[in-house]
């Protein structure tokens, strides 16, 4: 690969990491995969078409292949991976689990940030919210019944309890 190459840091989850002599041109997406470790964000249109590869910038949903790494170093960037892990589920992680929402499993990284999202945001979506909210994230697999399942999990269990919003019951 040919072009300028640069060092610099990106906020991702809470910490500085460093991402050495990159070509500008790559995209956060690659970065985050390729040079940071982080597997989450998928990689499937690169093109902004499908949601699989949504983080947060500064809080706002956007497909890390559309945008530069180079041009991100002085946003908060967000992943799944600092949305929970295996023994710390967030409650829309764990809901997806439980409702067998997940199956190749490629969507899903995106779904949960799409959910994590419109919850925050809107505590009690209607049907058409829902939908309207994860139209930017296609799912071959599921059909989204159960992720549909999932969400209504998640605003039910929400609006029964007292914990902080994200967290699992
Ligand atoms: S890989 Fe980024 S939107 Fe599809
Ligand atoms: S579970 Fe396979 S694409 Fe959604």
């Amino acid at each position: 690969m040919t072009g300028a190459t640069e060092s610099y840091e990106l906020d991702v989850d809470g910490r500085a990491l460093p991402v050495a002599a990159a070509w500008l041109g790559e995209s956060l997406l690659y970065v985050l995969r390729e040079r940071l470790g982080l597997p989450g964000a998928k990689n499937a249109c690169e093109q902004g078409e499908c949601g699989s590869c949504s983080i947060f910038l500064d809080d706002v949903l956007v497909n890390a292949c559309c945008v530069l790494a180079a041009d991100a170093t002085d946003a908060r960037i967000r992943t799944v991976e600092g949305f929970g892990d295996a023994d710390h589920l967030s409650d829309v992680q764990a809901a997806f689990l439980g409702t067998g929402a997940v199956q190749c499993g490629f969507c899903t990284p995106g779904l949960i940030l799409a959910v994590h999202d419109l919850l925050d945001q809107v505590p009690d979506p209607t049907g058409l919210e829902v939908r309207e909210a994860i139209s930017g994230n296609l799912c071959r697999c599921t059909g989204y019944g159960r992720i549909l399942q999932a969400v209504e999990e998640v605003k039910a269990t929400r609006s029964g309890a007292s914990g902080p919003r994200g967290e699992s019951p």
